[in-house]
């Protein structure tokens, strides 16, 4: 892999479903070891690295009853989640000799750092990757908008979002099998549309910051690598 030479850093958003590979919820160590892999090979192209990722394995698989939760508190069990499988990635790519830092928006100091800006900026540049967990910190906003705001304060010059479907669609590919795939759309066209792909605070942050945002499918083997080089199977959202 050549990798891009117009990026120098990323931030990966991975769904906390995509941690599961063919289970029903939790962790799933091959898939997330070929996952590692892939974040290994791209730091070899002296690509600085951030992550994010999602806890829809944890917290929406381990209660039916999530949905009766008062919102903020399913959302900071959420948030709580995102922690869980920061450290399951942390472990996994250490394991794999990859320097990496865990930084959560919610401080908790026997568990991890707490996230600081500037601090983020440092072990970046000494090529350590750096998971942002624990959301924004605060309930009502998704990891997909905790991912373009540290995408955004990270001046990362692109945003991958890697979840289960291979791009944006006009809908539904599940249940619609006509529909149609986007090569790119706009962010205002997205929000127009009031595509489900990811929410409107997530898309405006991308829009008004100018980080474009590759929506691919992180379980096919070795798409992250394709889609950086600017081949397989995406959807660029652009601001
Ligand atoms: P540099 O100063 O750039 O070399 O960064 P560093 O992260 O190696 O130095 P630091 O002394 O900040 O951290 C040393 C180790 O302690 C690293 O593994 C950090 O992730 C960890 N660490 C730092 N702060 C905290 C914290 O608040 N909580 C936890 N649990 N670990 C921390």
């Amino acid at each position: 892999m050549q990798g891009d030479p117009n990026f120098r850093r990323i931030l990966l958003k991975l769904s906390g479903e995509s941690l599961m590979g063919p289970k029903d919820f939790g962790l799933h160590q091959k898939t997330i070891n070929r996952i590692c892999d892939e974040i290994k090979l791209i730091l070899k192209n002296k690509i600085q690295i951030c992550l994010v990722i999602g806890g829809g394995n944890i917290f929406r698989g381990i209660s039916q009853a999530a949905e009766n939760f008062e919102r903020t508190s399913a959302d900071y069990m959420g948030m709580l989640a995102t922690v869980i499988n920061a450290i399951a990635v942390q472990n996994i790519l250490e394991s794999k000799g990859v320097e990496t830092r865990v930084l959560s928006a919610i401080p908790m100091s026997p568990i991890c750092e707490a996230y600081n800006r500037k601090k983020a900026l440092r072990h970046l540049e000494k090529g350590r990757v750096i998971i942002f967990a624990a959301g924004t910190g605060n309930p009502l906003f998704t990891t997909d908008t905790a991912a373009t705001l540290r995408a955004t304060e990270m001046n990362c010059d692109i945003m991958l979002k890697g979840t289960l479907v291979d791009g944006i669609y006009d809908s539904d590919p599940k249940t619609n099998p006509k529909a149609k795939k986007y090569k790119t759309l706009k962010c205002d066209e997205a929000l127009k549309l009031g595509l489900n792909i990811m929410d409107t605070a997530a898309v405006t942050l991308a829009r008004d910051h100018k980080i474009p945002v590759l929506v691919f499918s992180i379980m096919e083997n070795n798409e992250l690598l394709k889609v950086l080089n600017g081949e397989g199977n995406f959807t660029k959202l652009v601001p």
